[in-house]
């Protein structure tokens, strides 16, 4: 599948020194990043627990960076709002989480911000595709959500390319599609020949010895 859309990179903060989160956001900024992935755990969606939107607003003073923030949370009604007005530029629900999924997506997008969906590795890409007209992207989970430091799962890429021909034969051509975990150079070449155009990368992009080559090889 040849894809023409720019490659965009969203480095995620959980792979990051949070001691120091202004300098390693400034870090990818200088190192040609697009976005920030922010990643939210709620302890029940999946077991860890990571930060919320006052956390988010920190970042925000840090960076003009785009905020792009994953709710991995049960129910994200609520906290739509909160990241929102915490500087949200995009959000990410669950096709799985316990809420109103087409309300919740209108509801990203009255915000002013970009509404996006996710599927986890055993959702089908139909979850995603009955909402895609209220979605400015879609994710596709390439790990089980809940941890930095997984491996790629490379069968999930007959979903992405689904997608995006569903999107292209339909008027969506728009669309984003994300990959999310186990992203580096080898995988992102791998997904975005698969018809993905965002990548999410946490422990690639932190622990490369020049983030700058390494964002460039991600977007190969
Ligand atoms: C996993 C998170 C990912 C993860 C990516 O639940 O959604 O964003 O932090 O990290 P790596 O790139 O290390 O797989
Ligand atoms: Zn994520």
């Amino acid at each position: 599948m040849t894809i023409t859309k720019k490659i965009i990179t969203s480095a995620s903060l959980l792979s990051s020194d949070l001691t120091d989160i202004a300098n390693e956001v400034r870090r990818c900024e200088n190192a040609g990043v697009d976005l920030i992935h922010f990643d939210v755990m709620d302890g029940r969606f999946v077991d860890q627990i990571t930060y919320g939107a006052p956390v988010l607003k920190w970042v925000r003073k840090a960076t003009t960076m785009p905020l792009d923030v994953h709710l991995m949370v049960q129910d994200p009604t609520k906290q739509i709002d909160y990241f929102a007005q915490a500087g949200a530029d995009i959000i990410t629900i669950h096709a799985e989480s316990d809420c109103d999924i087409p309300r919740c997506l209108d509801n990203i997008r009255e915000l002013g911000v970009k509404a996006s969906l996710s599927l986890k590795p055993n959702t089908p890409a139909k979850a995603a595709l009955d909402y895609i007209d209220k979605c400015d992207m879609i994710l596709v989970m390439t790990v089980e959500p809940g941890y930095g430091g997984q491996s790629f799962m490379e069968d999930m890429m007959p979903k992405v390319t689904e997608i995006r021909r569903y999107a292209d034969e339909n008027g969506f051509p728009e669309l984003d599609i994300q990959v999310d975990g186990g992203i580096n150079p080898e995988t992102a070449a791998k997904a975005i020949a698969a018809g993905a155009n965002v990548l999410v990368a946490g422990t690639s992009l932190f622990k490369a010895k020049d983030m700058r080559e390494l964002n460039n090889a991600l977007k190969g």
